[in-house]
């Protein structure tokens, strides 16, 4: 079912310790009446509603939930703006001069911008924007380092009622060119450049690239990052312009529009089962009042913290817990450019100690790179300013869960395991920290006013399963963007109008769940999802290969890794060359985090008499559980044995 040993699942139930909200909090904490939980249930739209109303709307909302399975409509017929929500209401307080972001870039460069300061940028650049003619509803498409103007373009854009489709800046060009064209964006955000491993990656070149093939880009936004990059401002007629060049000549003051609570946000892409990634899209009023009330609750955020979340802009962890989460609550967030290990292994937890960071929000991929890199890199920091730990992306293990609350929580530091993802907009399944008694490795229980079960296939409750969320939440994603059809197929088809996530899932004798990973054709590898079709597609479209097939490999630091088996066209050679070509090709394909870290050479891939790929098999064989020797799965003999042998097994 899933990717993960069934040895695995029952070690993690058989995992018994229990961590009691600690001291400081108890009582203390955002949530401290665990009455919270029953009175959600009871009520849940009255629950929701009571959370919308932390916002500001400019007209309230007539009805709270609208539900025409699988379509929801909360708070129907309210009026806000979110960066309205994120800036100008903290102006009228003490807010207006605290930072909002505090920046650091890789080569240590630093930036700080106060409530006052993010408001006035963001107003200049959504009037540069409608300067290039962007009118509400349009698609702005961003490809940004993390820099602050990545926040200030995502914020610009709702402001005026523009929706963004933020791009990870380590995608390739042609990815980027495949999502501006499904959203038809307009205009294109980007920069020169950003820093990673004290690199410059040129991210204008592959704009460059990318826009050839666009034809509704009208304008290009450059911001200028990269110390000395030469990049031509004007590579066509009045299509490129320096952000700074239009930021100078922009009026500060743009108001901000009010926007229907159903009125697109923003669309963000995200990998499915197909080679084609789906839109996700998110609307305005129910979104904003699930993160910011989730940020609030699950983080603890109070004034004066220094809030952390490592993610990147171009994932939804960043769109909502970087940017609207966490400055719908007026909180300090601090945000970094770079690697974690550049340029030595105790970079975040210098950053740390020199930034006074309380609450650190990251992925179990870069705790377990942290555990091979020794305690002795955080004990050279002071990280007593930390208060709470967040890991969000994929199953943590309890290992990796003890050493994060160990070596860096220092036993005081209670640690939030988040479940959630692209498409419920904002957290889930998540422990409250003045409330949960946590268990390593468990995300614990739904927030309130979210509901989860544990279902089999015909849609009844049982220990171990799939996830499923029965009732629609706030935050939900609305549908596919451009692509209703996929929507309703994707998520709504497996029972009845319940959401199937796409994970399994177990529950253990305290109700607690622990989620196990995926269980379709995604990958999650080192936090991103991949689409094993994704990779396949890219991989079929180089001239050597003939067929490919691709599965996810358990990975002590990555927990998946990508395994690519590959059968070539008569007459190509196999070799290390060509097996290195292959990997580059997808990553420039797709971009590096797509890269196979594996090439097998197949004769022939094991297929089921009905064609279908036998992928349980290639990821025996990709993880040496399967019999046999994988460096001569060349000899087409070596799968037919392995295929019969497993065929037995499966009998
Ligand atoms: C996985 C990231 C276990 C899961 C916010 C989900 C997790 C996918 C957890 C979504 C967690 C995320 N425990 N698995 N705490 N958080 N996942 O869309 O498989 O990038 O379906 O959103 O990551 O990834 P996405």
């Amino acid at each position: 079912m899933s990717s993960v040993p069934e040895q695995a699942f029952e070690a993690l139930l058989a995992e018994d310790r229990l961590f009691p909200p600690g001291e400081a909090l108890r009582g203390q904490a955002n949530v401290s009446d665990a009455g919270v939980y029953a009175r959600a249930a009871a009520d849940p739209e009255a629950f929701w509603a009571e959370a919308a109303r932390e916002l500001h709307w400019f007209r309230g909302w007539d009805r709270v939930l609208d539900w025409t399975p699988p379509h929801a409509r909360w708070f129907v017929g309210g009026q806000l703006n979110a960066a309205y929500n994120c800036l100008d209401r903290h102006l009228s307080s003490a807010r207006r001069n605290k930072a909002a972001l505090i920046w650091e870039g890789e080569p240590g460069d630093e930036r700080v911008l106060t409530y006052w300061d993010l408001h006035r940028e963001v107003s200049k650049f959504g009037n540069v924007l409608k300067g290039l003619g962007v009118v509400k509803g349009d698609r702005v498409a961003i490809y940004l380092p993390m820099i602050p103007e990545a926040v200030i373009a995502m914020l610009a854009c709702a402001r005026i009622g523009a929706a963004h489709s933020v791009v990870f800046g380590g995608f390739s060009a042609e990815s980027l060119r495949d999502r501006i064209n499904d959203a038809q964006a307009k205009v294109l955000v980007t920069a020169d450049g950003g820093y990673r491993r004290g690199r410059v990656v040129h991210l204008k070149a592959a704009v460059d690239e990318a826009v050839k093939d666009t034809p509704s880009i009208r304008h290009v936004v450059v911001v200028r990052r990269g110390g000395g990059l030469e990049v031509p401002a004007s590579a066509t007629d009045g299509r490129d312009h320096w952000y700074d060049d239009l930021m100078r000549q922009a009026s500060a003051d743009c108001p901000a529009e009010p926007m229907d609570a159903e009125d697109l946000l923003y669309i963000l892409y995200t990998s499915g089962t197909t080679g084609k990634p789906k839109g996700v899209v998110h609307t305005t009023g129910g979104y904003l009042t699930q993160v910011q009330a989730t940020a609030r609750w699950v983080f603890d955020l109070k004034e004066n913290d220094v809030y952390w979340c490592t993610a990147d802009v171009g994932w939804v962890t960043g769109h909502s817990y970087i940017v609207y989460g966490p400055l719908a609550n007026g909180a300090t967030v601090f945000m970094y450019e770079g690697a974690p290990d550049w340029p030595h292994r105790g970079r975040f937890w210098e950053l740390i100690q020199k930034y006074g960071v309380t609450i650190l929000y990251t992925a179990p991929t870069a705790i377990r790179a942290f555990m091979r890199w020794g305690p002795s890199w955080p004990d050279q920091f002071d990280l007593s300013s930390l208060r709470l730990l967040g890991s969000v992306g994929e199953p943590i293990n309890p290992e990796a869960w003890m050493w994060y609350a160990e070596h860096i929580g220092h036993g005081r530091c209670p640690v939030v395991d988040t479940w959630w993802q692209t498409e419920t907009g904002g957290i889930m399944i998540s422990p409250l920290p003045g409330i949960t008694s946590t268990k390593p490795g468990s995300a614990t229980r739904p927030l309130p006013g979210i509901t989860a079960s544990v279902l089999n296939g015909e849609g009844s409750d049982v220990r171990a399963g799939f996830l499923a969320i029965p009732k629609p939440w706030p935050g939900m994603l609305r549908t596919i963007w451009g692509d209703d059809e996929r929507y309703r197929q994707t998520y709504w088809s497996k029972w009845p109008n319940v959401y199937f996530p796409g994970d399994g899932a177990k529950i253990d004798d305290d109700g607690y769940l622990w989620l196990l990973g995926r269980v379709d054709d995604v990958l999650n590898v080192a936090g991103h999802r991949i689409g094993t079709m994704e990779v396949e597609s890219a991989l079929v479209d180089h001239p050597a290969v003939a067929e490919a097939a691709v599965v996810g490999k358990a990975d002590e630091i990555k927990g998946q890794a990508i395994a690519a088996f590959v059968t070539v066209k008569e007459g190509i050679l196999i070799t290390d060359a060509l097996k290195a070509e292959l990997r580059q090709h997808v990553a420039d394909k797709i971009g590096a985090i797509a890269r196979p870290d594996a090439i097998l050479f197949a004769a022939d891939l094991p297929k089921t008499r009905s064609g279908k790929i036998m992928r349980r098999l290639l990821r025996d064989i990709a993880e040496g559980r399967a019999m046999g020797d994988t460096t001569t799965l060349a000899d087409p003999a070596v799968v037919a044995r392995l295929k019969t042998e497993y065929e037995g097994k499966e009998s």
